[in-house]
């Protein structure tokens, strides 16, 4: 058994646990962050620290073992800006993100928000990117984000660094990136009916059977 600290109170879980299960074990029963525990929504964004060492630390609730002397607690929504906008309506040019998000020139590098990044994602990277309007270059490095809101929590110029990314990668698929052919082509086959038949045999099935295909499937490797 290992004591961790949770929320202030002390508790002992068992070794080999993710923090999300101690929680669990622990007696919390989570209705706000938790998600897919695969690593993929950022619902289950923590913080922590270790008992004698100063370091604030970030993790996955869903993704990281619980160690002995974590102190833990839990950041299930962190509020943050988001301005609305039509993605038809916007143009791909230099400027556009520092026009829909005239904060972002207050970035000054801190590197904070790298620091609390639990997908070791180069925040302050894909923020210069932003600043200099390199969709590119922002779409590549901010394609792990997860939107969790860690970096969002500890910004100190109150910046919302995930909603950036995400408008730039919006505007890098759309316009930016080359159209992908297979994509459009099975589009056209959908638009033509090509699966019809066989959609109207799937929702004919019974659910057994239909979970039995389901199990039964071809997963690409
Ligand atoms: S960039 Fe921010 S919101 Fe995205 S995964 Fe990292 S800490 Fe979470
Ligand atoms: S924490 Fe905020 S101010 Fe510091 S580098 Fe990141 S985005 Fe810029
Ligand atoms: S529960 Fe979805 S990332 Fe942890």
């Amino acid at each position: 058994m290992l004591p961790i600290h949770i929320m202030g109170q002390a508790y002992e879980v068992p070794e080999g646990l993710t923090i999300l299960k101690a929680l669990e074990w622990s007696g919390f029963r989570l209705t706000r962050g938790v998600g897919c525990r695969g690593g993929f929504c950022g619902a289950c964004g923590t913080v922590y620290r270790l008992q004698g060492d100063y370091r604030l630390r970030y993790a996955l609730a869903c993704q990281t073992v619980v160690e002995a002397g974590m102190i833990l607690g839990q950041i299930p929504f962190f509020p943050a800006q988001r301005p609305a906008y039509r993605l038809d309506a916007l143009e791909a040019s230099e400027n556009i993100l520092v026009d829909t998000f005239p904060e972002i020139l207050r970035c000054f590098g801190c590197n904070t928000c790298t620091k609390a990044c639990p997908q070791e994602i180069d925040v302050l990277g894909y923020m210069a990117q932003a600043v200099r309007g390199d969709l590119p270059a922002l779409a590549d490095a901010s394609f792990d984000c997860i939107m969790c809101g860690l970096c969002v929590a500890r910004c100190p110029a109150e910046l919302v660094p995930p909603n950036v990314a995400l408008l730039g990668r919006r505007l890098y698929g759309r316009y930016v990136a080359p159209p992908a052919g297979h994509l459009r082509r099975r589009v056209e086959e959908i638009a033509a009916g090509a699966f019809r038949q066989e959609v109207a045999r799937l929702k004919a099935l019974s659910r057994e059977d239909l979970k039995a295909q389901y199990e039964a499937r071809e997963i690409e490797a």
